[in-house]
């Protein structure tokens, strides 16, 4: 029998950042075991982990973090050393749309790893690691200058970014009164192959590549911080790794962009890959209502983790960019498995009274 010198839980695996984590994981540590508990929600998609299915050190277990006996079962059974906690829902507007989901599973569903976590590792918390990946969104919203550091209070205003304020809140506690050893990364917006088309990148691909119509909330003068998906992957690998327990690390792409001037460069990239002519795409733009609470400016400052740690983003958007609409152009079955069913109504709902 393969003996593994670590065994490492990934919650979420199957969902967006986590199968990125999961492949990333997986294929750089072929001594680590790696074991991805999911729930398989909307979100969830075993197809995102084809290539590694296979691989001997990976083994997926279908579970709910909000069962609390079934996260002590598998840490009974595996015996984990570490756990990278991704599982969450994730996306602001359906936390607007049905909250109490989001504080079950990001905050109820966090506790029941962390007591999971304590009770099996309390006798020896040596070699035992519990690290919460997080969001910038716990800061809040910024005006037009000023940057998130790992010491802006939290000012969290969607019930997403509250549950996941909270949920952080929880980790720390735990490192204060139980000692258990723990490390959170805040991490602003990811974009890349495998994002569910509920986000603003993929969902506009696809809706541009179906001649439908882009929906905009606001004036689009909202401001993200973009980082590609595989960049957030090895900034995770260096902090489980070298980060210093009971610390934060904000994560971020040095690479804000008003939503609107995001679009219009998505846009070109579109036309020009699908031999339309430029412009066209844009046409396709529609200004539509806000989003409730929509948080005007999130830039993160990383410099703790680049002068710490020595990671700094490989990618330049542009080129990101590219890359990520040359994967959804190249995976049109992946594209169309997850735009049908039950993404109809929900696209329906959010956005035909808008
Ligand atoms: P996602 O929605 O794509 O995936 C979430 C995954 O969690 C899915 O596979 C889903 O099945 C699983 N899940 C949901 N509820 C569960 C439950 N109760 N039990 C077990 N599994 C469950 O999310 P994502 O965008 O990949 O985000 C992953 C993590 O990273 C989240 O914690 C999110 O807050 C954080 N984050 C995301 C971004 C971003 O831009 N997407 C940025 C910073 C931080
Ligand atoms: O900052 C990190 C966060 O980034 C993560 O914690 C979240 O899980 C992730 O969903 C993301 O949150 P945002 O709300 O910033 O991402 P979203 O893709 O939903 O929206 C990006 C911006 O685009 C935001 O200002 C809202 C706008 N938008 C979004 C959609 C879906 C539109 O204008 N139209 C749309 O249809």
């Amino acid at each position: 029998m393969e003996t593994y010198e670590k065994t490492i839980m990934v919650t979420g695996g199957a969902g967006f950042i986590g199968s990125h984590v999961v492949r990333f994981m997986v294929n750089k540590y072929p001594k680590y075991r790696i074991i991805n508990v999911d729930k398989l929600t909307y979100a969830g998609n075993l197809e995102n982990l084809r290539d590694v299915e296979d691989k001997l050190n990976y083994k997926f277990v279908k579970a709910d973090i909000v069962e609390d006996e079934e996260m002590q079962k598998l840490f009974d059974v595996y015996k984990f050393d570490g756990v990278i906690h991704l599982a969450a829902e994730s996306h602001v507007d359906r936390s607007i749309a049905s909250p109490t989901e989001f504080i079950m599973t990001n905050f109820v569903g966090t506790a029941n790893l962390l007591n999971a976590a304590k009770f099996h590792w309390q006798d020896d918390y040596k070699g035992k690691l519990f690290y919460h990946v997080s969001t910038d969104e716990v800061y809040g919203s910024l005006g037009e200058t000023g940057l998130f550091t790992e010491n802006t209070p939290y000012d969290p205003r969607s019930p997403y970014s509250a549950s996941k304020a909270g949920s952080d809140h929880l980790v720390r506690a735990y490192y204060h009164t139980f000692g258990l050893p723990v490390k959170i990364s805040n991490c602003s917006n990811n974009y890349g192959g495998y994002q569910f088309p509920e986000k603003l990148i993929p969902l506009f691909i696809h809706n541009i590549k179906n001649k439908k119509k882009l929906p905009v909330y606001g004036k689009g003068l909202n401001v993200r911080d973009w980082l590609y998906v595989e960049d957030h992957a090895s900034a995770i690998d260096i902090i489980f790794h070298k980060g210093k327990v009971g610390e934060t690390y904000n994560i971020g792409g040095n690479n804000e962009w008003k939503n609107i001037d995001l679009i219009r460069l998505l846009c070109k990239i579109m036309d020009r890959k699908l031999g339309r002519e430029l412009g066209e795409s844009e046409k396709l733009i529609s200004y539509v209502k806000d989003r409730a609470g929509h948080d005007l400016r999130y830039a993160i400052d990383s410099s703790k983790l680049k002068n710490e740690l020595g990671w700094s983003p490989s990618l330049v958007f542009e080129e990101g960019l590219e890359k990520t609409v040359d994967w959804y152009l190249n995976n049109p079955e992946w594209l169309e498995n997850v735009t049908s069913g039950d993404y109809l109504k929900y696209y329906e709902e959010q956005y035909l009274n808008r």
